[in-house]
């Protein structure tokens, strides 16, 4: 039921129609009977949308694509680890009478460690990321931060060298691929993802090399590079682990309690099936 208690939150993104957030957050809501609202929001203009945020009462807002780098502009506050990515897809609103203060997280990292973590502790681990985009940053970046030895690869090889200095870590160029070892495989890029489910972002037969495979790539479920590397013995975790795990974070930083997780996995299988039928 919506009324003068409940409390607002959203999301913000252009598109932003196809969020899969607004059901993993309301399932969560009321699951465990919080009178909030989450619902999606496509700003015209990011000043404009965000003073309206902040005035209007809103309490906790996901931020996604395009608005991640630049919605920084106008927060009070940045965590260390969000500005380090240098991008904030969370951010929490404190209000003190009329004073409202905005804090600005970045729960992708929190997301992948923690479904990486579904199979092997990511601290003391080599870790083998492909891509070299904003995903590929949040995930390096919290890789690091728990404490697992990261390796880059990315088709551009220029970028990848970039974000790999950034990083402190080793590029690893596409000749040298049949070299690497590592307890762990993540695919940061969109190679796989439907209408081109038939692609694979590393040559299968190098599958065997890594105990984990991990996909963000969770359209379809099942990507091609999960499937090859299940059928070569690999553990692996699908892209809607990630998307739940982070979606988790935001909820216990705007709530403070612990997220329903089954329910919001739930939530997101119901709308990613919905969005197919
Ligand atoms: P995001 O911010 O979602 O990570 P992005 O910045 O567009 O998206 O980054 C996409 C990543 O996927 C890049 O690393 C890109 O490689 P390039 O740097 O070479 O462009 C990678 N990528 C996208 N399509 C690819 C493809 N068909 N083959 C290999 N890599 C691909």
């Amino acid at each position: 039921m919506i009324d003068g208690h409940t409390h607002l939150f959203g999301i913000i993104g252009d598109p932003v129609e196809h969020s899969l957030s607004p059901a993993m957050h309301n399932a969560a809501f009321a699951h465990l009977g919080l009178n909030g609202i989450y619902v999606p929001m496509r700003p015209t203009d990011l000043a404009d949308g965000f003073r309206g945020l902040r005035s209007l009462g809103f309490i906790g807002v996901s931020v996604t694509v395009p608005f991640k780098v630049a919605i920084m502009d106008f927060l009070d506050a940045i965590d260390p680890v969000a500005r380090k990515i240098g991008a904030v897809n969370t951010l929490v609103f404190a209000r003190a009478g009329a004073t409202v203060r905005c804090t600005g997280h970045n729960t992708d990292w929190l997301g992948a460690n923690r479904a990486l973590a579904e199979a092997i502790d990511p601290a003391g681990r080599t870790v083998l990321v492909l891509g070299a985009g904003g995903a590929a940053r949040a995930v390096g970046f919290g890789l690091i931060e728990a404490g697992a030895r990261v390796l880059l690869a990315n088709r551009t090889e220029a970028k990848g060298r970039e974000l790999a200095d950034q990083m402190g870590c080793r590029f690893i160029p596409a000749a040298e691929l049949a070299q690497v070892r590592a307890d762990a495989l993540i695919n940061t890029t969109s190679v796989g993802m439907a209408p081109h489910a038939d692609t694979i972002p590393i040559d299968p037969e190098l599958l065997p090399r890594f105990r984990v495979v991990m996909d963000i790539v969770y359209a379809p479920l099942a990507t091609r590079l999960l499937r090859e590397a299940a059928a070569r013995g690999c553990r692996t975790i699908d892209g809607l682990t990630m998307l739940q795990y982070q979606g988790a974070a935001q909820f216990t930083l705007w709530t403070g309690r612990e997220a329903p997780h089954a329910v919001m996995r739930q939530a997101l299988l119901d709308a990613l099936q919905g969005r197919h039928s």
